[in-house]
């Protein structure tokens, strides 16, 4: 690019562009930048993306990046809840951007404001949640649902901080309502000691939840029936089947994995422990990885050269096609833009929604320091 555009550049002309191209375009109006903006990646992009952050990590380390950014554009190579985030934690002088904006997450769909307020109204007929629940969103959820929890004494986990989150929650409140993902509500009550029993699912389709009242009053974790596509697709048979192969293997999982799975696995993280935990491994290892295939094929290149073997634990290649949604050509259309003074695709939470989900998020950076 060589000159400042009066009007913003359209997304179409990058369309046709090899990734050769998008790689120098990038640089270039990163240079051009001059540190006026930073670069978050999640874990999960792909390679192309990937190369350009000059930061990556998990969604508590990024959000964590985000409220320390000094940079002026904070591009977020993730998907829209990371960026909402990366907004509502920013200082009002800082702006962040989403390359593409169809990059959502599926399980953050599973709940919405409505359908939460509906759950919170229809247990006060049996118990008061104001006093007795704690409400919890796991940060894969839109921004109104953290203010929920800010405005109702509630607060907002990672799947690397769900644990600390919970039992922080129970010293607030005898009852936790966890949303969207039951996975993680589930694989992290278990290990915390609470039994399969006391942890009653919401169906949110159904009126109270399909839950009956005595269910309702039983539970010490009400479970959201969210779930990610992506880690659905991992199942207890194929670590029989690969054990069955290599009994030498180490299986490890994200806890967004089914509970099954979870509990057939050696270690359980965050996609930024995986990391951690894999790369402090012997040489000569062998893996067994239950996350995006992204970060698994990277991880294995990565590890090669140390004799470390890093499987995918699903059969069919299971990506999150909403993450792949970033790709270099709508990299390459941000940075240019805003070399050229104009902003594309900026994620603006409005203040009513900003304020009380700030709280929800900074009791979590308070509660997980
Ligand atoms: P992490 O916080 O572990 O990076 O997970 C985010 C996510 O969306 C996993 O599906
Ligand atoms: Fe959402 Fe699942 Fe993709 Fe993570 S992997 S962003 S939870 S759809």
């Amino acid at each position: 690019m060589n000159a400042i555009a009066d009007a913003i550049i359209p997304i179409h002309e990058y369309a046709l562009l090899d990734e050769a191209e998008c790689d120098a375009r990038i640089r270039a109006a990163k240079a051009e930048l001059n540190g006026r903006c930073i670069i978050l990646g999640h874990h999960y992009q792909r390679d192309e993306v990937f190369k350009h952050a000059d930061i990556f990590g998990d969604s508590l380390k990024l959000s964590r990046e985000a409220a320390a950014s000094a940079a002026e554009f904070i591009v977020f190579c993730g998907v829209h809840f990371m960026a909402e985030v990366a907004d509502i934690l920013s200082r009002p002088e800082q702006t962040a951007i989403l390359p593409d904006l169809a990059a959502g997450c599926s399980m953050a769909d599973m709940a919405n404001k409505v359908k939460v307020q509906q759950c919170w109204d229809e247990l006060s007929q049996f118990l008061d949640p104001e006093q007795s629940v704690t409400p919890v969103t796991y940060i894969n959820s839109a921004a109104d649902l953290k203010a929920f929890c800010g405005q109702h004494g509630g607060v907002v986990c990672t799947s690397s901080n769900a644990e600390k989150i919970l039992n922080w929650s129970f010293s607030q409140r005898e009852k936790v309502l966890f949303f969207p993902d039951q996975h993680l509500g589930r694989n992290t009550g278990y290990r915390m000691g609470i039994p399969l029993e006391q942890m009653a699912v919401w169906d949110f389709n159904r009126p109270q939840g399909g839950l009956t009242p005595e269910q309702i009053r039983d539970a010490k974790i009400i479970l959201w029936k969210g779930y990610c596509s992506v880690h659905q697709a991992f199942q207890p048979r194929q670590i029989d089947d690969f054990l069955a192969l290599y009994p030498e293997t180490q299986v490890i999982s994200h806890p967004e994995a089914c509970f099954e799975v979870c509990q057939k696995s050696d270690y359980i993280g965050s996609t930024e422990s995986i990391l951690k935990i894999v790369r402090a491994a012997p040489a000569n290892t062998r893996w067994l990885v239950a996350t995006e295939l992204n970060l698994v094929n990277r991880l294995n290149q990565e590890c090669q050269a140390q004799g470390k073997h890093v499987h995918f634990m699903a059969p069919t290649l299971s990506m999150c096609s909403t993450m792949f949604r970033t790709d270099p050509q709508h990299l390459a259309w941000v940075l240019e833009n805003l070399a050229a003074g104009h902003v594309v695709n900026r994620i603006s939470v409005p203040p009513a929604v900003a304020e009380p989900a700030k709280k929800a998020l900074l009791a979590m950076l308070e509660i997980s320091a």
